[in-house]
C-alpha cells in the first residue's frame, strides 16, 4: 500500500510541475505518459485490485482526483502556451497527428527575372518598376507610336477607360525613367505586359518583359552589342552566340532584332528553333532622337540604346518548357519542379 501511496505522491509532484513546462512537445509527452492508454493512471487503476479492500475506495478516490487535476493542469498549460504563440485553440485536438507544412518557393518566372536582373546589376544597371496601368502618352505617344499605329487598336490592347490601358510592353518605363532621372541613365525595368492575345501554347494575354535603357554622351551600337552579348553569355552559357538583324520599332533608329544560337542543337537546327539554328529573344536599337526630345533630353548631345525582352521565351528555353500556359496556371505539379 505504502508503495502505491508513494506513487501518488510522485504523481502529485509531476502535476505541480506542469505550469512550469515551456514547450508543447514536453507537455505532449507528459500527457501521454500520465493519461495515455498505457499511462501511469491506467496502470495504477489496474493495480487497484492488489490493494486491501479497506483502503481501495480511498485510494481510488485519490487517484481519480489526481487524474482530474492532471488533465486540468495539462489543458490549462496547453492553452497558456498557445496564448503565448497567439493561436486560437478552442477546438484543437492535441492527439491528432500533425500536418506537414508544404514549403513555399519562388515562382519560376520570378527566379528567371532575378537571374536576368542579376546579370544586369553586375553591369551597373539600376533596377526599377513601373505601373501596370498606363496612359497613352507613356505607352505609345512618347515612344512615337502615333494614333494610326496598329498596336494602338483597342482590338490589341486592354483599355480600362479613355486614355487608360494595361501596359502593352515595358517600353513606357523608358519614358518614365527619363522624365524622373537625369542623364547618364542605365536602368532595367521588369514588368507584366498585357495584350489581347489568345491563350495558347505560344501566346498568353499576360506576359513578362524586361526593358533596358542606357543614355549618355557617346553611347554607340557597340555598347548595345557588348551589354547584350554579356547578358546572353551570362544567362544561356558562355558558348552561346548572338545574331543582330535589322528590324523596325518606332522608338529606335536603327532598330534590330536579336537572336541567340539555339542552345539545344548548338545552331545545327532542331524542333525548338524551327530548324533555323537561331531563336529570337528581343528587340533593341538606338533610342530615336524624337524619343529623347519627348523627354527633354538634348538629342544632339546624348545618345543611347534600349532593348525589350520577353522573359517566358528564355525561361522556356533554359528549362525545357514547351507551353507558355504552364507559367500562368499555377499547377503545383509544374511549379514544384523548379
Ligand atoms: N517594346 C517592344 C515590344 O514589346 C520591344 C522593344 C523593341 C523594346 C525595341 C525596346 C526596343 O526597347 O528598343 O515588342
Amino acid at each position: 500500500m505504502s508503495e502505491n501511496i508513494d506513487k501518488l505522491t510522485e504523481l502529485e509532484s509531476r502535476i505541480t510541475s506542469v505550469p512550469g513546462i515551456e514547450d508543447r512537445s514536453t507537455l505532449e509527452n507528459l500527457k501521454k505518459e500520465l493519461l495515455g492508454k498505457t499511462g501511469t493512471f491506467q496502470q495504477l487503476q489496474k493495480e487497484m485490485k492488489s490493494i486491501p479492500k479497506d483502503d481501495r475506495a480511498d485510494f481510488g478516490q485519490k487517484l481519480n482526483d489526481l487524474k482530474n487535476r492532471a488533465a486540468e493542469a495539462l489543458e490549462n498549460r496547453f492553452r497558456e502556451l498557445a496564448d503565448l504563440l497567439g493561436e486560437d485553440v478552442s477546438d484543437l485536438d492535441y492527439t491528432l497527428p500533425g500536418k506537414k507544412p508544404v514549403p513555399g518557393r519562388l515562382h519560376l518566372l520570378t527566379k528567371t527575372i532575378d537571374k536576368i536582373l542579376g546579370v544586369f546589376r553586375d553591369q551597373g544597371f539600376h533596377i526599377v518598376e513601373g505601373p501596370d496601368i498606363e496612359d497613352e502618352w507613356h505607352n505609345f505617344e512618347a515612344l512615337r507610336m502615333t494614333a494610326d499605329h496598329p498596336a494602338r487598336d483597342t482590338q490589341d490592347s486592354f483599355y480600362l477607360a479613355k486614355n487608360r490601358l494595361l501596359k502593352t510592353h515595358t517600353s513606357p518605363m523608358q519614358i518614365r525613367y527619363m522624365e524622373n532621372y537625369p542623364v547618364p541613365i542605365q536602368m532595367v525595368a521588369p514588368g507584366y505586359c498585357f495584350r489581347r492575345d489568345p491563350f495558347t501554347s505560344r501566346h498568353s494575354p499576360t506576359f513578362t518583359q524586361i526593358e533596358a535603357l542606357m543614355i549618355d554622351e557617346g553611347i554607340t551600337f557597340a555598347h548595345l552589342k557588348a551589354v547584350l552579348s554579356e547578358f546572353v553569355r551570362g544567362f544561356f552559357g558562355r558558348d552561346t552566340r548572338t545574331r543582330f538583324r535589322p528590324d523596325y520599332f518606332p522608338f529606335v533608329e536603327p532598330g534590330c532584332e536579336i537572336a541567340i544560337s539555339c542552345p539545344f542543337c548548338k545552331g545545327n537546327g532542331c524542333r525548338v528553333c524551327s530548324m533555323s539554328g537561331w531563336i529570337e529573344i528581343l528587340g533593341a536599337g538606338m533610342v530615336h532622337p524624337g524619343v529623347l526630345e519627348n523627354c527633354k533630353i538634348d538629342s544632339k548631345k546624348y545618345t543611347g540604346f534600349a532593348f525589350g525582352m520577353g522573359i517566358e521565351r528564355p525561361a522556356m528555353i533554359r528549362y525545357g518548357i514547351d507551353d507558355i500556359r504552364h507559367f500562368y496556371e499555377n499547377d503545383f505539379r509544374f511549379l514544384g519542379q523548379f
